[in-house]
């Protein structure tokens, strides 16, 4: 098969490079000549695990290439993938389409033949109407059919996630369409990884929504269950643990933390309430979530305001890990930007520690000391914060830690220190969701 993929971001550039992995001819088209010229050095332009590795062998092999000639490589495509940013819109929340109906209206001009439109991005119910109304409007003869693919990757687990996903789904109306988008999956239905499931384009489109929203609620619930069991001394890890055994309910995404971030579930959620109140059908469940979530954030600086005594005025924090998760280098809704911020509104002075965040991190926080280690970052503070679970931080050598921080005060927004470790160290331990037991003496 030949693939364009028009869009080098997240989902463009892992989708590329895994599709040209399966074995098919891909061409990765991005107007960003700057982005182009690096991954022609094999530089990536993001921070994913194992894809530079993926696209450099994929390149020699000579079934994956890139250019900012979209009219160059769309031709003789087979389907022509629509990998572009729908960032939320300035002040109303819907998704943005702008780059959306521009790419296609480029596509449709410039195929030669016909082909499968297929839109990967995150898009509202109707998008794909709308991409087939630009079909009709400039090239009805050319043959060309509109599908949705909706893509359900995680960041810091990209490539995994592509190659073995638990599910693929097709929207298509169109039964050639179809015929095209299994041809392109047969090597993940070949060795029964995943199984493709086609529906109608308008469901497909909404499945996307359902699943992000649906996760946010998951994450959400557990959230608020885990400040439930700071007031009645349960804990959280047993109860997710507890419930997660069911079947019906499902042990993944119950890792009560700081709130969700990221470049998907917020703007996601936003977008799905427009589509429902659009549609007069309030989704009120999603509207909790966002709203709850929003202000979690900010709740998570006081809840170190409060371990650190109530009053941080000229005492310093040490924060490890910025980005919204760990295994990436992506800082947007990140937690730690509000959290941050509510301790320098409080007059804490911030130092602090990424693995792979911090350019990035320089964008969205001032006057915060960015440091080249966990230790350094610990030097002299009241207090250590873990935000991101990034695996380094796992085995801190906490006697080290201890004798460089001004106080043994550990919070863990991750629960990812058990407090018998943190305890035989000689660190008062704040988590999530856990009994007051392990509550730091005051400051
Ligand atoms: C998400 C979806 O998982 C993916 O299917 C979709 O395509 C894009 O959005 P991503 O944003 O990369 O992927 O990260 P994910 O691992 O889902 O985490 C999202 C946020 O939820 C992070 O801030 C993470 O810390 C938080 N989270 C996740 C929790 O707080 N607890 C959990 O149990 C799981």
């Amino acid at each position: 098969m030949r693939i364009a993929m028009i869009g080098t971001g997240y989902v463009g550039l892992v989708s590329g490079a895994c599709f040209s992995d399966f074995g098919h001819d891909v061409v990765c088209v991005d107007k960003d000549a700057r982005k182009i010229e690096l991954l022609h050095q094999n530089v990536m332009p993001i921070y994913e695990p194992g894809l530079a590795e993926l696209v450099a062998s994929n390149v020699k092999a000579g079934r994956l290439s890139f250019t900012t000639d979209l009219a160059e490589g769309v031709k003789g495509a087979d389907a022509v993938f629509i990998a572009v940013g729908t960032p939320s819109r300035r002040g109303d929340g819907h998704a943005d389409l702008s780059y959306v109906f521009a790419a296609a209206e480029e596509i449709v001009a410039a195929l030669d033949g016909p082909a499968v439109i297929v839109t990967k991005s995150t898009v509202p119910v109707g998008t794909g109407d709308e991409v087939e109304r630009i079909v009709e409007r400039i090239a009805p003869a050319k043959g060309i059919k509109v599908v949705s693919n909706p893509e359900f990757l995680r960041e810091g687990a990209a490539i995994a996630d592509f190659k073995r996903p638990d599910r693929v789904v097709v929207g298509s109306e169109d039964e050639n369409a179809s015929q095209v988008m299994r041809d392109i999956y047969r090597p993940l239905s070949l060795n029964q990884s995943a199984p493709v499931l086609f529906t109608g384009r308008r469901t497909a489109e909404l499945i996307k929504y359902a699943a992000n929203a649906f996760l946010a609620v998951k994450i959400t619930f557990i959230n608020e269950i885990a400040d439930l069991c700071e007031q009645v001394g349960a804990d959280v890890q047993e109860v997710s643990r507890g419930i997660g055994m069911d079947n019906r309910i499902g042990r993944k995404f119950l890792n009560a933390g700081p709130g969700y971030g990221g470049s998907c579930f917020p703007k996601d959620t936003l977008a799905l309430l427009k589509t429902a109140d659009d549609n007069e059908t309030p989704l009120r469940i999603v509207e909790a979530t966002v709203q709850v979530n929003d202000s979690r954030k900010r709740a998570m600086g006081r809840k170190v305001i409060k371990a650190m005594g109530g009053e941080v005025r000229g005492k310093t924090v040490a924060i490890l890990g910025l980005t919204f998760k760990p295994n990436t280098d992506d800082m947007r809704d990140a937690p730690s930007i509000a959290i941050i911020q509510t301790l320098q509104d409080a007059g804490a002075t911030v130092r602090a520690y990424d693995p792979e965040g911090v350019e990035q991190a320089k964008r969205v926080l001032k006057d915060v000391a960015f440091c080249a280690s966990p230790y350094e970052a610990a030097d002299g503070a009241d207090a250590l914060v873990i935000v991101t679970e990034w695996d380094e931080f796992r085995a801190l050598d906490l006697g080290r830690m201890k004798a460089v921080l001004n106080r043994p005060l550990l919070v863990d927004l991750r629960n990812i220190y058990p407090a018998e470790e943190a305890k035989r160290a000689g660190f008062a331990l704040i988590g999530i969701g856990k009994p007051a037991e392990s509550a730091p003496a005051a400051a």
